[in-house]
């Protein structure tokens, strides 16, 4: 099986809400902008919805990647990929029907992309992988950005990429949550793709340059994984 291929989706949710545009420019090298939906029930903050994601995606050439940590997913993650959204994340544990749900996203034009908290094991979706495009795996409690990294998370990365390697798929695996230059090596060599860095990115002196520098560093741990 190839190497996956290394990609960097930094999330805005540690940027300046008040000038959304001008802070994803300041991202010209990131591979998707990673927009965090929160809807103050799945988990206790609230950001942004379908109008203000839609208006986000007009306002760049750089895909959006959805990550919605909101209740009924089921119901709400359509709207996102009608909102421009070019990926589309929804949690397991906030889902009725996570088959229905991905094919529903893949159908409208997105990929379909589905998130588990820190305590919930990979295992029981092996037979889900085919209809998936990612697999997000949380290394904090969602909510909240700028929290430390949980390594206890490092063994359901290694297990999540064995079993994409065993079925041959090319979903991509994420990480999302205190990934930095002090932690992406450990993501790397357990097998991660693609890396969401929150406050990493921005509060960076320069987060273009940060979003280069984990690139680097996720890169030439994969070499040497080979
Ligand atoms: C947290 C969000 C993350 C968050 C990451 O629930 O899903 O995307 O922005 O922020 P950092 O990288 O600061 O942990
Ligand atoms: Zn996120």
């Amino acid at each position: 099986m190839p190497s996956p291929h290394i990609q960097i989706t930094p999330s805005i949710l540690n940027a300046d809400f008040a000038s959304l545009g001008a802070e994803v420019a300041r991202i010209g090298s990131a591979d998707w902008v990673h927009v965090d939906v929160m809807d103050n029930h799945f988990v206790p903050n609230l950001t942004f919805g379908p109008a203000m994601v839609e208006a986000l995606a007009r306002s760049t050439s750089t895909p959006l990647d959805a990550h919605l940590m909101i209740e009924d997913a089921d119901v709400h993650a359509p709207a996102y990929v009608e909102a421009g959204c070019g990926s589309v994340t929804f949690h397991v544990e906030a889902t009725k029907a996570p088959v229905r749900l991905a094919r529903e996203i893949r159908a409208a034009g997105a990929r379909a992309s589905m998130a588990l908290k820190p305590a919930t094991p990979i295992e029981p979706y092996e037979a889900l992988l085919p209809e998936l495009d990612m697999v997000l795996l949380m290394t904090v409690e969602p909510g909240f950005g700028g929290q430390k990294f949980l390594d206890l998370c490092l063994p359901k990365i290694r297990r999540a990429r064995e079993l994409m390697d065993k079925h041959g798929v090319e979903t991509w695996l994420q990480v999302d949550g205190g990934v930095s230059l002090e932690t992406i090596e450990r993501c790397a060599e357990a097998g991660a793709d693609v890396f969401v860095a929150g406050s990493a990115v921005y509060n960076a002196d320069d987060p273009d340059a940060m979003v280069t520098a984990l690139r680097t560093a996720a890169e030439a741990v994969q070499e040497q994984r080979g």
